[in-house]
């Protein structure tokens, strides 16, 4: 009766991977119980989710090394895995709402989220953000509800909103990864997309783009500008260790909240509940439960399907 905070299969967001081909769900090590999964076997998984009570799916793709470049071309392939995933959910599952990332890190074989400058030591922001803006008209035009521009160039969401309505996709909304911190909790995920291996040897650092941890006003008017420019969602990411962000962005915007618990944090309840030494479910629902507490109206967790089978 006085309980303050109720989880519910609609607070969640599933993040899934998607691969090319007929081949077997592929396990992702430091993901334990998340796998890449070909479109059909999506599909399947969608279908359960949607069934579940689950409202939407955010898809990112996994590449062969082979087909990437150090400009992210395949992104703008119009036949391209994730436009081809999105057909498929959207035509099988259309009450789903569907969620595509923009941002190039799954296309370059560097890694980042952008194309570099001449000199390799940062991102082009200008020339990666009319790149990005042609994949989300791409993304539109495929069916997806929602493109959510993780890559945290600067301008992106306005030039984005444009390229939509001029394109004609005004329906489609974009959820703005807006207070995106350079973390290391995005490890696991770097293994899914295969940005990490990408990468070699060299440490694949973002921190040019992405937030400082130590920044709570630069948070808040990264999600400023954001609204300004024309999101429709502002998401704080990773969530556990951004909790005050969470609340303050709650407090600043009238828009939806979202916030992502990444990998990493996925990860570290897998691997404590493996050893014994943490109870997985006690964890994950204490987890998800702050991070509602703190604000968040939507949470993106790879837990979602587990929560949903639980609460539904
Ligand atoms: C990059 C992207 C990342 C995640 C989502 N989109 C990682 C990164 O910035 O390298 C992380 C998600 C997670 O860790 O679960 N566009």
């Amino acid at each position: 009766m006085v309980r303050e905070t109720v989880l519910t299969p609609a607070d969640f967001i599933a993040p899934l991977f998607v691969i090319d081909g007929k081949g077997a769900p592929q396990p992702i090590k430091s993901m334990p119980g998340v796998s890449r999964l070909n479109i059909k076997d999506l599909v399947k998984e969608c279908r359960a989710l949607h069934k579940l009570g689950v409202p939407a799916v955010a898809l990112f793709p996994k590449l062969a090394a082979r087909y990437k470049d150090a400009d992210g071309t395949r992104a703008l392939d119009e036949n391209g895995l994730v436009l081809r995933a999105v057909q498929a959910v959207k035509f099988a599952v259309p009450e789903l709402t569907v969620i595509t990332d923009v941002a190039l890190d799954p296309y370059t074989n560097h890694g980042h989220d952008g194309v570099l400058t001449t000199d390799g030591d940062d991102v082009a922001n200008d020339r990666t953000v009319a790149i990005l803006s042609e994949m989300a008209v791409l993304q539109a035009q495929a069916g997806v509800d929602i493109v959510a521009p993780s890559d945290m160039m600067d301008g992106r969401v306005a030039a984005i909103r444009e390229a939509l309505d001029e394109a004609g996709q005004e329906r489609t909304a974009i959820m703005a990864y807006s207070a995106k911190f350079n973390s290391a909790f995005y490890g696991p995920f770097r293994d899914a997309v295969g940005s990490a291996s990408a990468a070699g040897t060299r440490l694949l650092s973002k921190a040019t783009y992405q937030l400082d941890p130590a920044n709570r006003r630069q948070a808040l008017n990264e999600a400023a500008l954001d609204e300004d420019e024309g999101a429709d969602f502002i998401m704080v990411k990773p969530a556990g260790a951004y909790l005050d962000i969470i609340r303050d962005v709650r407090e600043q915007t009238g828009k939806p909240v979202a916030a992502y618990q990444v990998s990493g944090e996925y990860a570290q309840i897998q691997a404590a509940a493996k050893l014994g030494w943490l109870d997985l479910e006690q964890c994950r629902d204490e987890s998800l439960l702050a991070i509602k507490r703190a604000g968040a109206d939507m949470i993106l967790t790879y837990f979602a399907k587990d929560m949903a089978k639980k609460l539904g």
